[in-house]
């Protein structure tokens, strides 16, 4: 594969930012440049040295006057509630049980897993999304679909079916055996295949018996590098619920402590309403929250405090939660994420916005050597932006005097329409679709 050259303004984090005037924790190049090649970055930095590296005759593409970023990464995606976004509900368990579990009973379908799973990666690239941990049913044929799309467009993905096997509906229920197996089977078939990882995703306490819970337990010591993915503490029924379940447990991080599936690969959505205790087991064991803010908002499950999980140490993401969430774009994401640290009287500045949708995210996927920034050997997702996408947007624009000013335009302003090009292991891939 030839090499390619991309010309811009480039931009990525080396560091969680300080504050919003801490430039120790980016890299920015005026008129930069990125280096291409194989799929991965060869180099990046000043276009004058970059291109002085490269031969005669290589192919340029010029995305001046835009914005060059690494692509940008969401660690909770439910690919299965494409259809569920926008359901009229009060609360979580009732938008679970009146939307959700009908929606993904329609995955015992291969075929609908096929269609929706294409369309899903095709969405998150229209909106700069080169890398998502996502939740497939409890079908592992929806396991087979969301990974074999994620291949053909050589993406970096973590995956893994839904293990349920109580408290829903019987068509979406697995066995603690079924759902070990199923589990295994997948693990064997897809984790460390191309850039495909596997994650154990036992969907909540609610929904898994105590004996699945030592089932996933035993998977997670059987697969110590494979991911966990599942819920914690998103709603305050939802918790009243778990402890009834585990009246054993003092606390509901307990029950999937208790089965050892804690630590810096496991992934804890929501973790909104945590004691000091389980915010410290999750500092301890490096497990990661990950907060959905516009599930959070729409289904009213409460505000997540960033500064208070941060300054204890937990490792965190932000993510959009489809379809509980309500936009698949992680600027609309990260906007609502500022909008409730400003409920909790924080300030969330945008240098630390586009750190959690790039580099912090990445963190938090243990993926931070391969990508989440532009650095020399690093895989090249990328993403391209325009801060003046939309008339609004420009109009906006020319009272932009900083860069932190533009991103947090972007943020506030920007969707779908200000990505103009996302590179998927160095290939263009936004400007492919129909
Ligand atoms: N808790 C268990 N399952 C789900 C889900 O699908 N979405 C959200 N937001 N919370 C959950
Ligand atoms: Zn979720």
């Amino acid at each position: 594969m030839k090499k390619k050259l991309l010309r811009g303004r480039v931009l990525d984090f080396v560091a969680e930012p300080q504050s919003v005037e801490d430039s120790s924790a980016y890299r920015y190049f005026e008129d930069g440049a990125v280096l291409l090649s194989k799929g991965r970055i060869v180099a990046s930095g000043d276009w004058g040295d970059v291109s002085a590296q490269v031969p005669e005759g290589c192919a340029v593409a010029d995305h001046r006057p835009h914005l060059i970023l690494p692509g940008l990464i969401d660690p909770h995606i439910h690919f299965v509630q494409m259809q569920v976004v926008a359901s009229y509900a009060a609360n979580l368990l009732e938008w679970l049980n009146t939307y959700t579990f009908v929606e993904e009973q329609k995955f015992a379908d291969p075929e609908h897993g096929a269609r929706i799973a294409g369309a899903f990666f095709d969405t998150l690239i229209r909106h700069g999304t080169t890398c998502a941990a996502a939740y497939c049913s409890v079908h592992p044929a929806s396991a087979e679909a969301f990974f074999a799309q994620a291949e053909k467009r050589n993406m970096a993905v973590i995956g893994g079916k839904c293990m349920m096997d109580r408290n829903c509906p019987e068509a979406l229920r697995d066995t603690p055996q079924r759902g070990y197996d199923e589990t295994k089977a997948l693990i064997e078939k897809w984790h460390g295949r191309g850039r495909a990882n596997y994650a154990i995703t036992p969907r909540f306490a609610i929904t898994s018996s105590p004996e699945q819970m030592e089932m996933v337990g035993a998977l997670a010591a059987e697969f110590p590098d494979v991911y966990v993915q599942t819920h914690l503490s998103e709603n305050s029924d939802e918790i009243a619920f778990t402890m009834e379940l585990y009246p054993e447990h003092t606390d509901y991080l307990e029950v999937y402590e208790h089965c050892g599936l804690l630590g810096h690969k496991s992934l804890f959505g929501h973790a909104i309403h945590l004691s000091e205790r389980e915010i410290g087991a999750m500092a301890e064991t490096g497990s990661v929250a990950v907060s959905c803010p516009t599930s959070n908002l729409f289904l009213g499950s409460g505000l997540f405090d960033h500064d208070r999980l941060n300054k204890a140490g937990v490792a965190i993401g932000v993510a959009t939660d489809i379809g509980g969430g309500t936009s698949f774009s992680m600027f609309k994401t990260l906007e609502e994420f500022y909008k409730i640290q400003q409920l909790n009287g924080q300030r969330f500045d945008p240098l630390m916005s586009f750190y959690r949708m790039t580099l912090g995210n990445a963190r938090a996927l243990s993926l931070s050597e391969k990508i989440g920034t532009l650095g020399e050997g690093t895989e090249a997702d990328i993403v391209v932006l325009d801060a003046s996408a939309t008339p609004e947007m420009a109009l906006k624009y020319q009272t932009v005097s900083s860069l932190s000013e533009e991103l947090f335009l972007l943020q506030t302003l920007g969707d779908d329409r200000a990505v103009v090009e996302t590179y998927v292991a160095g290939e263009a891939l936004k400007s492919g679709l129909t």
